[in-house]
Formats: C-alpha cells, sequence, structure tokens
C-alpha cells in the first residue's frame, strides 16, 4: 500500500509515518434475472476477473464482490484516494465486462445504470454510485458496509439519523466522550446539486428540517468532531436526475466507519429494527417499508420489494479486508458478517410485510405512491394534456 498525505505522530518518542487507506463501494444494476431480482453468477465472474487484474496491476489492494437484489457492489480498498480515476475507471470497466455477459446471456434491463458508452474520469454521474472514504486505519479498523435495493439515497436518513444524533438509539453519544463531542453532517441538495455542512448537536433541529424532505435532501457523509475523522458517507447519487427520465432507482450503498469512539455495531444496527417507509420501491413509484435481510435474501419477491437493506461488517487490516475467511482463501474472496442474516431480524421482516402489504392497499392512491414529482413513471402529463378542454371552472 501507498503512503498518502504523510502525518506525522508522536507515539512513544518515534515519529511515524501514517499511511492512510479508502475504503470505496461502487454499486450498479446491469442487468438482472427475470426482472429486478439478482444478477447473474456469470456477471458476477466478469466483475471479479476485472477486479483481480486491478489486484495485480496495483490499481486497488483488495476486493469484496456484493449485492442487494439486482445491484451489485464492489467493495475495494486501495491508497489512491477518494474519487481515484484509476479506481473509478476499474469499476467500470467491471460493470461494462457484467453488462455485456448480461447483454450475450439477455437477462432483464442489461447495462441498466450505465447511462453512457464511454467513461470520463470519474463514475459519479455517469450511472453507479459511489461511497468512499479515506482514513487512517486505527488499531482495529471496524467497518460497515450497507446496500439498498429499491429506494432513493434519503433510505439512510432517518437510521443515519437515529444513529448519530439520538441519544436514545445511541447512549455511545452520551456515555463515551468521543461519541459525545457530536458529529457533522454534510447534508447534500440532490435536486440543485450543492451540499452544506451542519455540526449536531446543536444544529440537530436545522439538520432535522433538512433531511425531513426526502425528496431533495439526503445526508452524504458524517464526521466525529472528537476524532476529526470520517464516520460514513452515503452514494447520494440521484439517476433519474443524472438522466433526465427514468432508468432504475437509485438504490444507494452507505460505508460506516464502526467501534472505538464511533458508533458500536448495535448502535448503528439498531435504527432497522423500524420498517422505516422508503420512496423507491415497484416502478420506482411507490413508498415501501426497508427489509433487512441476508445477501442471500435479498432478490425482492412481492410486488419487486419490499425495499431492501443488506449489511456487512469485516475489519480493514494493513489495506486489506479480513472477515471470517481462512488464510488459504483466494484473492478477493471473503466472509463478511453478514448482520442482517440473525433470527433477531426475523421479528422486523414479519413487521415490514405486514407494513408493505398495509401501504399497498393503497394502491395508485398516495401514500402508496410517491407525490407526483418523484414518480419514475407517469402518464399524467398525457393524461392532463388530453383532458385540457374538458376541464371547467369549478364554480
Ligand atoms: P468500543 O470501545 O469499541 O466503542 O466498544 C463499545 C461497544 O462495543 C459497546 O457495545
Ligand atoms: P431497480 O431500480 O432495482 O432496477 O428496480 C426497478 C423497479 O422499480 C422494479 O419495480
Ligand atoms: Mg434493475
Ligand atoms: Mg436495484
Amino acid at each position: 500500500m501507498g503512503i498518502r498525505a504523510p502525518q506525522l505522530d508522536v507515539l512513544a518518542g518515534a515519529r511515524l509515518m501514517a499511511a492512510k487507506v479508502t475504503l470505496s463501494v461502487i454499486k450498479a444494476d446491469v442487468g438482472s434475472i427475470c426482472g429486478h431480482s439478482t444478477p447473474h453468477p456469470k456477471m458476477v465472474e466478469a466483475e471479479r476477473q476485472v477486479l483481480l487484474r486491478g489486484i495485480k496491476d496495483g490499481t486497488i489492494s483488495d476486493f469484496h464482490i456484493s449485492r442487494c437484489g439486482d445491484d451489485s457492489a464492489l467493495i475495494m480498498t486501495h491508497a489512491k484516494g477518494e474519487n481515484a480515476r484509476e479506481v473509478h475507471a476499474l469499476a467500470w470497466e467491471a460493470f461494462t465486462a457484467a453488462s455485456k455477459v448480461a447483454k450475450e446471456l439477455k437477462v432483464y434491463a442489461a447495462g441498466q445504470d450505465l447511462l453512457v458508452d464511454a467513461f470520463s474520469g470519474n463514475i459519479r454521474g455517469l450511472g453507479p454510485g459511489a461511497a468512499e472514504i479515506e482514513f487512517e486505519e486505527r488499531p482495529a479498523e471496524s467497518v460497515l458496509v450497507f446496500m439498498a435495493d429499491k429506494c432513493a439515497p434519503a433510505a439512510y436518513s432517518l437510521a443515519f439519523a437515529r444513529t448519530f444524533l439520538d441519544p436514545f438509539t445511541n447512549t455511545g453519544l452520551i456515555i463515551d466522550p468521543r461519541g459525545h463531542a457530536g458529529y457533522e453532517f454534510d447534508i447534500a441538495d440532490v435536486v440543485d446539486r450543492k451540499h452544506v455542512i451542519l455540526k449536531a448537536p446543536e444544529e440537530t433541529y436545522d439538520i432535522l428540517a433538512l433531511i425531513g424532505d426526502t425528496t431533495r435532501f439526503a445526508i452524504k457523509r458524517v464526521h466525529s468532531r472528537h476524532l476529526k475523522t470520517v464516520a460514513a458517507a452515503v452514494s447520494t447519487e440521484k439517476l433519474s436526475l443524472i438522466a433526465g427520465k427514468y432508468v432504475g432507482k437509485d438504490d444507494p450503498v452507505a460505508v460506516m466507519r464502526v467501534q472505538a469512539g464511533l458508533p458500536a455495531v448495535g448502535e448503528a444496527l439498531a435504527p432497522f429494527t423500524y420498517p422505516a417507509l422508503v420512496a423507491g420501491w415497484s416502478r420506482g413509484s411507490h413508498h415501501g417499508p426497508l427489509y433487512p435481510c441476508a445477501v442471500d435474501d435479498s432478490s425482492p419477491s412481492y410486488m419487486d420489494g419490499p425495499p431492501r437493506i443488506c449489511c456487512l461488517g469485516f475489519q480493514v487490516s494493513h489495506g486489506k479486508i479480513r472477515g471470517a475467511e481462512g488464510p488459504e482463501a483466494p484473492a478477493g474472496h471473503h466472509e463478511p458478517v453478514d448482520y442482517f442474516k440473525g433470527s433477531e431480524w426475523d421479528l422486523v421482516r414479519t413487521r415490514a410485510m405486514e407494513v408493505a402489504v398495509y401501504i399497498r392497499g393503497h394502491g395508485p392512491i398516495m401514500p402508496g405512491i410517491v407525490p407526483p414529482e418523484e414518480l419514475e413513471y407517469t402518464t399524467r402529463p398525457e393524461v392532463l394534456a388530453k383532458l385540457q378542454g374538458r376541464f371547467q371552472p369549478l364554480d
């Protein structure tokens, strides 16, 4: 691993150079078996071959490929920093290779999220989503990767607000002096493409005033004020705004560093016990509850849903990914903890299904469907044009 932006630490009188590692999670839906369920294994194999080459040529240090529903997630570590052209180009190449396989196999929606024909410098704005953090590895660097399907970037807003703002969810905000110093929230306006940084706890109400509007605002990054380091990042690309028409929902990924002054794993997962309603389900046009599940259980089925959330946990050690895999594991093979696999989450899944069936009872009426400006499929302009001459004044 190369050395980036060296910083000087004084440790036992010695001056040590601290290397930085970047964790990049880049996701895209480039095709799926029978509707919007899961990529074909040959597509994943095509991605794996590209990333293996990326290790060989030194672009990345390590990787793990996962998915939530029909969205592939390339989880990569490297020493090139956030938004690194080579790393984004590698991910683009992996998705292009998978998309080519998808087209050959004639799976559904092959190449769905690749909105342009050629890569141009940075994957953001081209269709795929990226959540990236660069940090100095702590003595034990525990990280979580969240992956969601059938929802928009604001799907994480409620959960992350509870973890980083709410002491009734995260007691660490009260009793851990490092958590007590609070967090900085970098909030994206995904419509006008601008962002603002607000400080918690003192600006908590302003933060909530913004992120309460899930049609426009989403939490993009969170920083620890005590540790002066990044705690979390969310992919906030909004595909429909990039393409100007419906091309599939964003299905965002997120990364969160945990433990040792940051939220404990439990404090990061606790908010997902509430199956919060999110926008983006079924034709990208409905509200539905977030259903926490194992990666292997993430193929949506009820009305193309309900919206799924998966969470993988692992260590980043010496720039590489460490799960429960043995020492003989081949490059790119890892066994992270699949956190929502556990039976504790059965109750939440049952509740999520009850909420899903309930809200679908609204059919095409709000709040079953999202507001008109958020609808990904609509006939409204045509219907209004057709009926123009038939509208009469009310009184
Ligand atoms: P840390 O010391 O890593 O923050 O541990 C706290 C914890 O895991 C409590 O559940
Ligand atoms: P994806 O965005 O996951 O491709 O799903 C499209 C959809 O809305 C299916 O109902
Ligand atoms: Mg799809
Ligand atoms: Mg999807």
